[in-house]
């Protein structure tokens, strides 16, 4: 099987002798005798890594904003008006680059003028898409501004075309970002911010073809430019707006949105959930068949970037409109004893390695996906952190952000990559997956997916344009595909320091664990 960087593309090339995975049945782990070779051209780089393919989003949705985030100013949870200080400090520690909000579904029903002004004063609703619940509104624009501020990233606003109403989205974008006196810029003043936030990420509504508003393309490409039309440029602040895009491989709705609006947006925003395994959609206890299927899915997300972006070439060559993978992630079943609509599940090693080559093949079309956000931060779907009560814990997906931040803004760096086959039952993928890049200091990192879990790999790399000296490798992994980590036991998967790799020349040979992420760093 043969794997490109994104900018040097290869005729596939055959099978290695020796490369046929163990069968289904054999449950020891070996070393298999066939080669893979990588060549990583050091020199060749062009294209940026935008930070914000480490994106992330948060929904008014179970336990993510109440409880994950938001825990109000008087709780006995250590909190920083209102939001916790752990949860913050954690993500801080991974550079979250930018962190979508208030949806989601949510987004299409939410009403900003009821989240903001005195807490106590606020009217409720209910949150009709998940879980039927009440929504007190104590979290809102100020929150999550604030929120922000506090970790340090982007803000990106969805803001509610499907109930919503031209107006609504253009108030709201003038009593954030207008500087000036106005009825909008008062209120925010008498709110207690003085001085207008900076927004750039706006975003015209969400899955405006589903719980967005059920629209037909031709529809709500009318209805985003006459959205966008009011979307004020207030003082110095710039929005780059973002349209709502397909569903997985919905092609036309990419289609219809770039010939009647492509002109007009600055980012077009897909979605692609891989779901969960294919007998079992628990996310703990699964088998070898789940395992498969769940990371054949995931891999899926290459060809679906490739053909919306063939389309997005034919209409804008010259990439301006950026495409934003605004939610993506795997969807197990919620665990079990939790409320439905709350989407809560566990995290393990599997979905570390759904992450692992989901942002692989992120930065491989990073020429023109500008930014994406896994769902979500929090206690909900594909999540990082969960808490119960004060406790928090870390999920390996988040420990996946925290070694790949080191590919944030860096140049992708092109590579050929032969591998040997992951073969389950009759179907198979390839065992490995690869990204490469070089940071401002000149530093290359290799993050390197070995997804077959019962098989470590032998890797031979060659290093072209450039001499090194210095290897450090970091590997994520476990005993079992189905390691997690819990509240008992918080530290089942994490990350370990890795020196099985040997360098001679400009040659490096590394031997990849069965079912692991290594991240190695080259000087
Ligand atoms: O992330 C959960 C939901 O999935 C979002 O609200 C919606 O946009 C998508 O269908």
């Amino acid at each position: 099987m043969t794997n490109t960087g994104g900018i040097v593309c290869l005729v596939a090339i055959a099978l290695m002798a020796g490369c046929a995975s163990t069968s289904a049945a054999d449950e020891t782990p070996q070393e298999k005798p066939g080669v893979n070779k990588l060549v990583i051209h050091a020199d060749k780089g062009k294209e940026t890594i935008n930070r914000n393919i480490y994106g992330h989003f948060s929904e008014h949705l179970g336990r993510c904003i109440y409880g994950g985030f938001w825990v109000g100013e008087d709780s006995a949870i250590p909190n920083t008006r209102g939001i916790r200080n752990d949860v913050v400090e954690a993500l801080r520690r991974m550079k979250i680059p930018v962190l979508r909000w208030p949806g989601g579904c949510f987004a299409d029903e939410y009403h900003w003028k009821d989240g903001i002004g005195p807490r106590e004063e606020r009217p409720s609703m209910v949150n009709t898409h998940w879980g039927g619940v009440t929504e007190n509104n104590h979290f809102g624009t100020h929150e999550f501004l604030d929120l922000c501020e506090q970790l340090g990233c982007e803000p990106y606003i969805c803001g509610n075309v499907g109930s919503g109403t031209v107006l609504e989205m253009q108030q709201w974008v003038e009593y954030i970002t207008f500087d000036g006196k106005s009825p909008m810029a008062d209120w925010r003043r008498e709110n207690g911010r003085d001085k207008p936030w900076k927004v750039k990420y706006w975003g015209v509504g969400n899955e405006n073809w589903g719980c967005g508003g059920s629209m037909e393309p031709e529809y709500y490409a009318n209805l985003y430019r006459r959205f966008a039309t009011y979307l004020r440029n207030f003082g110095g602040n710039r929005l780059f707006k973002i349209a709502c895009g397909a569903r997985q491989s919905d092609y036309p709705w990419t289609e219809v949105l770039m010939s009647e609006a492509g002109r007009r947006m600055d980012g077009l925003a897909p979605h692609y959930y891989c779901g969960s395994g294919k007998k079992s959609r628990s996310a703990t206890k699964f088998g070898e068949e789940d395992w498969f299927a769940q990371l054949q899915r995931a891999l899926l997300v290459d060809g679906i970037i490739s053909k919306h972006a063939a389309i997005m070439d034919k209409y804008d060559p010259k990439k301006r409109v950026a495409m934003i993978l605004d939610e993506w992630g795997a969807w197990h079943q919620v665990e079990p004893g939790t409320n439905r609509g709350f989407l809560y599940q566990q995290n393990s090693l599997r979905d570390a390695l759904v992450a692992g080559v989901t942002l692989n093949v992120l930065n491989s079309h990073c020429d023109r996906v500008k930014m994406a956000n896994i769902a979500q931060t929090v206690n909900v779907l594909q999540a990082m952190i969960l808490t119960k009560d004060e406790e928090m814990i870390l999920t390996p997906t988040y420990h996946v952000f925290e070694m790949y931040k080191v590919h944030h803004d860096a140049t992708l760096l092109p590579f050929e990559l032969q591998c040997c086959d992951y073969q389950f039952s009759n179907e198979q993928i390839p065992a490995l997956n690869v990204s490469a890049s070089k940071d401002k200091s000149g530093r290359i990192h290799v993050s390197l997916c070995n997804l077959d879990p019962k098989n470590s790999a032998q890797l031979v790399c060659e290093l072209q344009g450039t001499k090194a000296k210095k290897i450090s490798g970091r590997v994520l992994t476990a005993d079992a595909m189905t390691a997690h980590n819990t509240f008992n036991k918080p530290e089942v998967v994490h990350p370990a320091a890795f020196d099985n790799f040997k360098l001679k020349g400009n040659i490096l040979t590394v031997t990849l664990p069965s079912k692991s992420i290594v991240l190695l760093g080259i000087e």
